[in-house]
């Protein structure tokens, strides 16, 4: 079985104070009454200015980063390499964002470059996906999405370092969530192409990210092959995190 994961990106929000939350989040261990210990890995990607001291915290927790550079070190003003990431007890890092794809003209093969570096840091690399409103309407979500994973998954992927994000471009932030229909038929086709291309490709987590709520959370994690989520804005709060990382243990 592939394993639970509820993700939270906390994107370009969170100053000190806010590691207070972690600590609460980490005391709180909100999984379900009378469920085996952490059914649920819990990860939080906080901003890199918060990585080392969020990584340091005692407790059940694994921290993310946001984005790492492809190479291991060099001439790059402002990137970290995973290698760096990992230094730091970081464990988890986001590759291939939506956000950083249109803000930043990350390509597939940028992606996977990426996400090839974070596996020989000993990260593991939760690679993101999805469509946007026009490909949708335009019929070709399974092309863009399948196209997607092709280009960006690296040949050292495997399920111990490697996570796989659905999350639909128009679905982010936008309060605008994939029905279950649109979700299983996405998850349905990923599952099948990690299967064909890897040894151990039924064992890769899924994650479906975009306006997960706690609202919303039991309703997503009954579809079919899916494994968790990645939760922006909802996991900035542990009132907002705790009732999504529940209702996924419980799934
Ligand atoms: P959202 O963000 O939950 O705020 O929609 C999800 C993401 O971008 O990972």
């Amino acid at each position: 079985m592939p394993r639970k994961i509820a993700a939270g990106n906390w994107k370009m929000n969170g100053l000190q104070a806010d590691l207070q939350m972690l600590r609460d989040l980490a005391a709180a261990r909100p999984t379900a009454p009378g469920a085996p210990a952490d059914p649920v890995t819990m990860v939080i990607c906080p901003p890199a200015t918060l990585l080392a001291a969020a990584a340091s915290l005692p407790g059940p927790l694994a921290i993310g980063a946001q984005d790492c550079h492809s190479a291991p070190a060099g001439a790059h003003t402002g990137d970290l390499s995973a290698q760096m990431i990992r230094d730091c007890g970081a464990r988890f890092v986001i590759t291939g964002h939506s956000e950083r794809r249109s803000d930043y003209g990350e390509t597939d093969s940028i992606v996977a470059a990426k996400s090839a570096a974070a596996h020989a840091a000993g990260l593991t690399a939760i690679i993101c996906l999805g469509e946007t409103l026009a490909q949708r309407e335009a019929g070709k979500t399974l092309d863009v999405v399948l196209g997607q994973l092709a280009g960006s998954l690296p040949e050292s992927a495997s399920a111990a370092n490697t996570v796989i994000a659905y999350e639909p471009v128009w679905a982010i932030g936008t309060g605008r969530v994939a029905g279950p229909a649109e979700i299983a038929s996405v998850h349905a086709a990923l599952r099948a192409a990690l299967i064909a291309d890897l040894a151990d490709g039924a064992e890769v987590s899924l994650l479906y990210g975009g306006s997960v709520k706690a609202a919303n959370a039991a309703e997503i994690f009954a579809v079919p092959e899916v494994n968790g989520a990645l939760v922006g804005g909802a996991s900035l709060t542990l009132a907002d995190f705790a009732p999504i990382i529940s209702a996924l243990a419980a799934a």
